[in-house]
């Protein structure tokens, strides 16, 4: 496995691996879980070669965010991903992706912003398509590989392909949980122990609704009290959002189709947590 720090070492290491195929890039912030490294095996299935990026990227963050304390191993990140079989990781410095300082030409999700998460974090869709594209133009690879734990970000990361002709195609993978279900995040290493514990409130309230909508109903407002009410049981956990839409252009449904996104964000003591399930 390649490790290059660069853009010129990268753009080196990027020629080299371009002549022996195809290649599949991974973006990721690094702390890496079972999640991450789902997407490096499906990476490694979809190209000759999988290529990972770790960066904390700034411009995501909101201001009263968690940048400062984002969880970061490097170390271990590394070894998981030589294990793995990815063939080059790019670790960037803040300065070797933003070398002038914040970009002053950046990417806008339009319309796409105002929806679920995009209504509560602003301009941290914006920060994630400017480096997605920067780290597209930078390693140029045949096919980008993202999880749908993050459907917003999959979603609009799709369409900035399509809308900006940018020539990649993208891929996403499922969403790997723990045993008890919880979608896997780097923030989880957030939890207290008590935390932790009422934190699987989120996908016991999601999959209570999609087992809802199994038995027929499809109607949105019983569907969105079933999480409401199921999330209620959880003291710790306080709904943000939860909303039920169809899956490209984000608006709300209902009823609720096969193929519909149930979303949520909810607050855990102070950690923010998402996740969501596609009715099928
Ligand atoms: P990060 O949160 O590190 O996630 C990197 C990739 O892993 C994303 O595509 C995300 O959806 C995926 N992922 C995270 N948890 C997952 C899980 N439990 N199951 C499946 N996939 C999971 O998302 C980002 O970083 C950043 O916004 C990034 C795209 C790298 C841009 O900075």
């Amino acid at each position: 496995m390649i490790l290059v720090r660069t853009r010129d070492a990268l753009a080196g290491a990027m020629s080299t691996l371009r002549a022996s195929g195809a290649t599949a890039l991974v973006p990721t912030m690094g702390f890496l879980h079972e999640g991450h490294l789902s997407l490096v095996d499906r990476a490694r299935e979809l190209a000759d070669r999988a290529v990972v990026s770790i960066f904390v990227n700034p411009l995501q963050f909101g201001p009263a965010e968690d940048l400062a304390t984002y969880p970061r191993d490097e170390a271990r990140d590394l070894s998981l991903l030589e294990a793995r079989g990815a063939d080059l990781v790019f670790v960037p410095a803040i300065e070797e992706m933003y070398p002038s300082g914040e970009p002053a030409v950046t990417v806008s999700p339009g319309r796409l912003e105002d929806r679920l998460c995009g209504r509560y974090r602003p301009g941290h869709f914006s920060g994630v398509l400017t480096v997605v594209a920067k780290l597209f133009g930078l390693v140029r690879p045949d096919v980008a590989v993202f999880g749908r734990k993050d459907f917003q970000q999959a979603v609009l990361i799709r369409r900035m392909v399509q809308d900006l002709n940018l020539g990649v195609r993208v891929e996403t993978g499922p969403i790997v949980r723990e045993p008890d279900g919880l979608a896997m995040s780097s923030r989880n290493a957030y939890l207290s122990d008590g935390e932790r514990a009422q934190a699987v409130g989120l996908s016991r309230a999601l999959l209570l609704a999609l087992g809802r909508f199994h038995e027929g109903e499809s109607g949105a407002t019983a569907l969105l009290e079933a999480v409401k009410d199921e999330l209620a049981r959880f003291p710790l956990l306080r709904l943000q959002y939860a909303e039920l839409v169809d899956p490209e252009g984000l608006d709300s449904v209902d009823p609720a189709e096969s193929g519909s996104v149930l979303a949520l964000a909810a607050f855990c003591g102070t950690t923010r947590l998402i996740d969501n399930v596609e009715l099928s």
